[in-house]
């Protein structure tokens, strides 16, 4: 038998190269549009618009061409300056990329970075401007597309040389990944976790590291900043309790803490201006769980 997949409609206009099909009145399926064919504007604002499928078998070329669609999209934005509309573009692609059952398509994210950083390495503003920007994207999407941004800024702030910044910003955009296999209810609650929701929360790293490395050749520094940003140099972290860990992991997890305490408030904590976050971070820091040079480097490409 052969299996569809419902397309979601922002994607439907993005589609060249995948025939779409629709439901009939008795449940057949049938064609829609055929290969090699973009819908046209008035086909995509007709009022009896239905809902559209593509074939099962189709779903990993479809997956290529969304990804690189979207990177277009992406670089146009970025070509024209809006930086609001950037955030947006950004927001679609880490949508996509933490799809589940999409992990594949985490391996058009370094064109992704090309295009962020060949922009905005030289225009250190924009990138600032970026992260101060809201979002009303989804409580993950919005955290990784606020931890990239961050990232970026100190890339460039520190003028870090262009591996390093596609190396840093990948390992970003992925370092949470892993809480894609977790259920969105738990990772999106304003409460406080029980016990045993903490202890399903904690194997994300574990398995953030797994489907990077099942699905990528990315260079090993970017797997182990996906199973060590948990971790802190006291060995008070998870999921291991290491004291020692990789320089990426160590700037990554500093940077994450920042992003939850500036931008999300939970039920049980408001969330804090970022000279406040910097305080808690800066008592974490004296406790040993941050390194001191990465904690100044971080307020430095903050506070100039
Ligand atoms: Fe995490
Ligand atoms: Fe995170």
């Amino acid at each position: 038998m052969t299996d569809y997949i419902l397309l979601k409609k922002s994607q439907i206009p993005l589609f060249k190269n995948i025939p779409f099909f629709y439901k009939t009145q008795n449940s057949e399926y049938a064609l829609y549009k055929k290969k090699g064919d973009y819908l046209d504007d008035s086909r995509l604002s007709s009022i009896n618009y239905p809902d559209l499928y593509i074939l099962d078998t189709d779903r990993e070329k479809a997956m290529v061409e969304l990804t690189k669609a979207l990177n277009k999209d992406l670089e146009k934005k970025v070509s024209e300056g809006r930086l609001k509309a950037v955030r947006e573009a950004l927001a679609s692609i880490v949508n996509e990329a933490l799809t589940p059952g999409q992990e594949k398509n985490i391996n058009s994210l370094p064109e992704t970075i090309e295009i962020l950083i060949g922009r905005y390495g030289k225009d250190h503003t924009a990138m600032g401007l970026l992260t101060k920007l809201g979002s009303n994207s989804s409580v993950l999407v919005e955290h990784t597309v606020n931890v990239t941004a961050l990232t970026l800024q100190f890339c460039f702030f520190h003028k870090l040389s262009d591996a390093d910044t596609q190396q840093l910003s990948m390992a970003a955009l992925l370092h949470d990944i892993g809480c894609t296999k977790i259920i969105t209810k738990l990772i999106e609650t304003p409460n406080r976790l029980t016990d045993k929701q903490y202890k399903t929360y904690i194997t994300h790293p574990e398995l953030g590291h797994e489907i990077i490395t099942e699905n990528t050749n990315f260079d090993i520094a970017i797997p182990i900043v996906a199973l060590e940003h948990h971790e802190r140099l006291d060995g008070s972290g998870y999921p291991k309790g290491l004291n020692r860990i990789s320089s990426y992991s160590q700037l990554i997890g500093l940077i994450d803490s920042y992003e939850s305490l500036t931008y999300r408030s939970k039920l049980f904590r408001k969330k804090k201006k970022p000279y406040d976050s910097l305080n808690v971070i800066k008592d974490e820091t004296y406790k040993k769980k941050f390194a001191k040079g990465i904690f100044k480097r971080f307020t430095a490409c903050l506070t100039k």
